[in-house]
């Protein structure tokens, strides 16, 4: 046998797990200090009243013979691609049914849609990414371009940043911005599609923190784009949006326009998914419910509020950073030109604060730094006490 030599291309660790095992280092050798965990963007507030209750509802009716269920229905039960679809349409986007895929999350799905593309495609991604585009595309032995994105285009790269000699046919694109915080407006993402359709290329959109968006004018979905139901898969979660972190549940948009790949996705699905668990469908219907919306919006809500946190404080410490506003997200350039693993280490050390280096994300996020706002507010409120403690009087 032969194994798969790609992955030899790959960083010895997910991006994640070394953090992880930093961290996990200090605390065996620390155990007397207190850690706060601002790195990795993992909800902390519980699931809200309606999901939960709707989860106890459906393990219930797994317990009696009349209402219990086996195998389901790969592509999802029509009770929750219905409900996508209404919250879709509630942005003036109408789906058909069968485009509608529920999955485990966006994560998987990123990573699987790739069987559906010939091995000699070439990728373009930004720089900084969300790893998973770049990895699992090293794994399937492709070609990664990247564009840059900067304090300069406002880390949202346009069709003219494409290197010249660069040839893009599978095209990533994650607004709000995973790790930036940046999101592109209707004019911007128009440009994308326009270059996609151009180009025969795909856009893969990633559109997993759409709901901290609290600008209507700005797009929620591709597909409020015209044209771009010819050229994009978008790839949503409720991970972020309700706290489905460790529920899993997401759907995947996969348009009848774009030929052949609606019927080849159902052909991998049905091949190699069984589909998300009956329970977990009924608790994620429930968040399009008009109860599960009022009671996410409070949690976002919340989320929000710990962002506007740290980006005062460290407006009042003079670092120089963006995003938090339509994002969890808050990309910070590290002070004093610190690299971003050393300023990793920094924070470790000084304040037991932990975020995401920005080189994890590529060349482009050297030097810089991301916190998520997906804490609990009384650790949010600490770590930025510290922060001020160490930054507030020096910078
Ligand atoms: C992140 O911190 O970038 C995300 O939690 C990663 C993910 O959603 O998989």
């Amino acid at each position: 046998m032969n194994i798969n030599t790609n992955y030899d291309n790959l960083e010895q660790s997910y991006l994640f797990s070394t953090i992880a095992k930093r961290v996990s280092e200090y605390t065996q050798k620390n155990p007397d200090k207190k850690v706060i965990r601002l790195g990795i963007g993992d909800v902390t507030l519980p699931l809200c009243k309606a999901v939960t209750d709707a989860l106890h509802k459906a393990v219930d009716e797994m317990g009696i013979q009349s209402t219990f269920r086996g195998y389901g229905p790969e592509q999802g039960y029509d009770f929750l691609r219905t409900a996508v679809q209404g919250y879709y349409k509630s942005h003036n986007v109408n789906l058909e049914l069968d485009e509608i895929f529920i999955s485990d999350g966006a994560k998987s799905d990123l990573g699987n849609i790739l069987d559906l593309f010939g091995a000699n495609n070439k990728v373009l991604v930004p720089d900084p990414v969300y790893p998973v585009y770049v990895d699992t595309n090293i794994m399937a032995g492709r070609e990664v371009s990247y564009i840059d994105a900067n304090q300069e285009n406002e880390f949202l790269p346009g069709v003219n940043d494409i290197g010249k000699d660069i040839k893009a046919d599978i095209i990533y694109i994650c607004s709000p911005n995973n790790p930036t915080g940046a999101v592109y407006n209707k004019t911007q993402l128009k440009e994308w599609v326009e270059y996609a359709l151009a180009n025969k290329a795909i856009i893969l959109f990633d559109s997993a923190y759409e709901c901290f968006i609290s600008d209507d004018s700005l797009p929620r979905s591709i597909y409020e784009i015209e044209g771009a139901k010819n050229c994009a898969i978008e790839f949503c979660s409720l991970s972020k949006t309700a706290g489905f972190t460790g529920t899993r549940c997401g759907y995947t948009i996969v348009p009848k326009n774009l030929g052949k790949l609606n019927k080849m996705w159902v052909r991998r699905q049905t091949t190699k998914f069984n589909g998300v668990p009956y329970i977990v469908q009924r608790g994620a219907e429930a968040v399009f419910t008009e109860e599960g919306q009022k009671e996410i919006k409070i949690n976002i809500d919340y989320y929000k509020e710990n962002a506007k946190v740290i980006s005062d404080t460290l407006k009042e410490c003079n670092i120089w950073h963006t995003g938090g506003k339509h994002s969890p997200y808050i990309w910070l350039r590290c002070p004093n030109d610190m690299k971003s693993w050393e300023f990793f280490d920094y924070l470790l050390e000084k304040i037991q604060v932990v975020g995401t280096p920005g080189a994890g994300f590529g060349k482009n996020g050297e030097n810089y730094f991301r916190l998520t706002s997906f804490g609990s507010k009384e650790n949010t409120l600490e770590a930025m006490s510290r922060f001020k403690t160490l930054f507030g009087k020096k910078q």
